[in-house]
């Protein structure tokens, strides 16, 4: 009973933001509708990808769990055992299980490696328990695990419905990596650890006024991005997505206690892509619970972008991102 995934970060063009309160906040149930492209990163081996290996086996005394070499306890331990019991039942079987997992890339630097790591969960312990699930279903189940990581099962350009239970609130792939022309660089600002974590912050986000009217923006604004990927417009899916990281990051500012992720280079490079854009440079800007910027592009523009945010005061440096493929059962073992 022994399984390995690999899985791939997300960005959200439109962002969840706050558990639904009316559900089991176990359940990670978003206020809104979301989309995101999942992220395969170009830059320096840094593919923006967690493996993962899982067996379940009556040898082991106690379920154990080692990212990047480090044992895991506490709040982070529970979260992954909570998706692990829901494939435990679903299987009838109650061994204890033995978790390793690597990411490539920085965690919690605001790159969500939360979304890689519970898609490539999901998939490694339902493929080693031998559970059959269709892509939505897998959603799901890393849901249980963190909330952005229901996109990250999918490759490409992906659509999460908030649902109103565990069973109706999953993700789906809007389309393939090929059918929409946007890449990314991600200028990288702090690689270190955010004092607030996602799943703190997710708690605040009803103490801010501007909570309901971020919730109602997002909902319509997830569905009419859809259509502009499927449309390929590049300009208006870049200009919903660079609305929306407002909206959220507006809400996170004036929670109680306020949340501000930014600091003064994440400034400098939202003003850096308002004037690339006036001078014609067609390149927009999200970001996520960090200080760290997405800067959208066409895969033509994306070089000569990458030249001119590296010149930006206080850019650490950059990662180049293309869309991704569906996350994957691998039979590279990392135990
Ligand atoms: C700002 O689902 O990553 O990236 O896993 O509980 O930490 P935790 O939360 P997570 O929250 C994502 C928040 C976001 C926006 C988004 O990805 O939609």
């Amino acid at each position: 009973m022994k399984s390995s995934a690999i899985a791939h970060s997300n960005i959200a063009l439109i962002k969840y933001w706050g558990r639904s309160r009316e559900h089991d906040p176990n359940l990670n149930i978003p206020l809104n509708d979301t989309v995101s492209m999942t992220k395969y990163g170009l830059t320096d081996g840094i593919h923006l990808q967690t493996h993962t290996t899982i067996e379940l086996s009556p040898d082991y005394d106690k379920d154990i769990v080692t990212v990047e070499g480090q044992e895991i306890t506490g709040r982070h331990l529970e979260r992954i055992i909570r998706v692990i019991d829901h494939l435990r039942a679903l299987a009838n079987i109650d061994y204890p299980f033995k978790m390793v997992s690597q990411n490539d890339f920085p965690t919690q630097a605001g790159l969500a490696s939360s979304a890689s790591a519970f898609a490539a969960l999901a998939i490694a312990a339902a493929n080693a328990l031998g559970l059959k699930f269709s892509r939505e279903d897998l959603s799901k189940i890393a849901r249980l695990g963190s909330g952005s990581a229901a996109r990250s099962i999918h490759g490409g350009f992906v659509y999460c419905h908030k649902g109103s239970s565990h069973e109706t609130s999953f993700a789906e792939q809007i389309c393939t990596r090929d059918c929409f022309d946007m890449n990314a660089v991600i200028a990288i600002v702090d690689m270190g650890k955010k004092e607030i974590t996602s799943d703190e912050g997710h708690n605040l986000a009803h103490t801010s006024p501007f909570n309901h009217i971020r919730i109602q923006k997002s909902q319509q604004q997830a569905k009419k991005i859809k259509k502009l990927i499927l449309e390929n417009d590049f300009n208006a899916v870049g200009q919903m997505a660079e609305a929306n990281c407002l909206y959220m990051h507006s809400v996170m500012m004036t929670s109680q206690p306020s949340l501000f992720y930014w600091q003064s280079a994440t400034l400098n490079i939202i003003k850096t892509i308002q004037k690339l854009r006036i001078e014609g440079l067609p390149c927009y800007f999200t970001i996520d619970a960090g200080p760290n910027v997405h800067c959208l592009c066409q895969s033509k523009n994306m070089h000569e972008l990458q030249k001119l945010i590296e010149q930006i005061d206080g850019v650490e440096k950059t990662i180049l991102v293309r869309p991704a493929d569906d996350a994957y059962v691998t039979k590279e073992h990392l135990f």
